[in-house]
């Protein structure tokens, strides 16, 4: 059945640049957050904030969500709210993150020959110019505040410019309290730090599905093919990670002319974005797992993205038959099974009693685990006869 329609069709909405209009599972933090920068901005106090939380556990999204929001909800009190990103991944120097900051209010200073408070002044002269709430958002910001930053002292104790406030958004992977100074530690009082949790299985899905409604064509995928890509992501809880893998499902999928994803898209993607199983790790494999596991491909390359382990069972016992090798017992089956989870090659889900679940190996595309498989399981044979 092959399809020429594309399946990405907005392929811009899975770029990591693009920032959604919905977060989904986030929305609560976001409208905490939300609440309380209205209500301390309307009353022209700076609020500071420092926001934490794993690889893809989306911060960078949060804070530009909620600055983007903020900008768009007009005035708080007498002034609009006006949002400055810097990244301070390469820019880990207060001078550095300064310049970037003069620049967002239309000034500039040649690099040196200033001080870092003559820098500032000018800032707040640029503010002065445009009456607002400035959000001056650090994201990234380990490097600059492990470096012992002044800039955040200066920026969260900045004297009343008169004309609206500065508040200061650090957001990192770490806790950066420790390296603060007292004084702007206290600026970070337990109402101003927010640390996201990374996304589990479920939130994973509802993200996943927001995104491929925006960037994939209607129809080029079910919940079944999201739940897999979720299921993979979990381990880290990596939203950035997950959205990876779709785009590059989608892509396999394109490749192959295919009109909807499958799960071997899917295990294709993994296998380009993750080292995964070697040969060598295969050789390690003991005659019994090889066996369970060239089964498990080969249901997989019919049924998708797990199998039930009874049906597992039953592909199993004819492919040992094929083989010309004795049937295994039930006991001896589900041990290897246990087997393969432990190395992480294959997945368990246990739906109340041990038989009843489902089996799901996400490793490599079935086809190529297959191959090697069977020439692995040939080979042995034929060393036996
Ligand atoms: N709740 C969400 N809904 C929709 N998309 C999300 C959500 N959370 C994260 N994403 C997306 O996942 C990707 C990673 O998120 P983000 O860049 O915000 O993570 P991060 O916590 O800043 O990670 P890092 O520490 O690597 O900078 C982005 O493409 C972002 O748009
Ligand atoms: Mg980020």
């Amino acid at each position: 059945m092959a399809s020429t329609e594309r399946i990405l069709v907005r392929e811009e909405t899975l770029d990591p640049s693009f920032l959604p209009p919905k977060l989904p599972h986030r929305e609560t933090e976001l409208g905490l957050l939300s609440r309380r920068y209205r209500e301390a901005l309307s009353k022209g106090i700076a609020f500071h904030l420092l926001v934490t939380g794993g690889v893809g556990s989306g911060k960078t999204a949060l804070v530009k969500r909620l600055s983007a929001d903020l900008e768009r909800g007009g005035r708080l009190g007498e002034y609009p709210v006006r949002a400055t990103y810097v990244n301070c991944w390469r820019r880990a120097s207060d001078r550095t993150v300064m310049l970037d900051l003069l620049r967002s209010v239309g000034t500039s200073l040649p690099d040196r020959g200033y001080s870092l408070s003559e820098m500032l002044d000018v800032f707040e002269q640029g503010v002065r110019r445009a009456p607002a709430h400035h959000l001056v958002v650090l994201d990234e910001a380990s490097a600059l505040v492990r470096q012992g930053t002044k800039l955040v002292y200066l920026l969260s104790r900045s004297r009343e410019v008169g004309l609206g406030s500065i508040s200061l958004v650090l957001v990192a992977v770490e806790d950066l309290l420790v390296y603060l100074d007292p004084a702007s530690r206290s600026s970070f009082g337990v109402t101003h730090r927010l640390s996201l949790e990374p996304y589990d299985r479920e939130a994973l899905t509802g993200i996943l599905a927001a995104r491929a409604a925006l960037a994939l064509r209607a129809g080029s995928f079910d919940e079944e093919i999201l739940d897999q890509i979720a299921r993979i992501a979990t381990a880290s809880g990596d939203a950035r990670f997950a959205l990876e893998l779709l785009a590059n499902a989608a892509r396999a999928a394109e490749d192959d002319r295919a009109p909807a994803l499958a799960a071997e898209h899917v295990r294709r993607a993994k296998g380009s974005i993750l080292p995964t199983v070697s040969e060598a790790q295969l050789e390690e494999l003991s005659t019994n797992e090889l066996g369970v596991l060239l089964a498990l491909c080969r249901s997989l390359r019919r049924a998708g993205g797990s199998v039930p382990s009874q049906k597992l069972r039953a592909t199993h016992a004819s492919l040992l038959e094929e083989f010309g090798a004795t049937p295994m017992s039930r006991t001896t089956f589900w041990r290897t099974l246990k087997e393969l989870e432990r190395d992480g090659l294959v997945g368990l889900e246990t739906g109340g009693e041990g038989e009843s679940s489902r089996v799901a190996m996400d490793e490599l595309p079935a086809t190529v685990l297959s191959g090697l498989l069977e020439e692995r399981l040939g080979r042995s044979r034929r060393r036996k006869t």
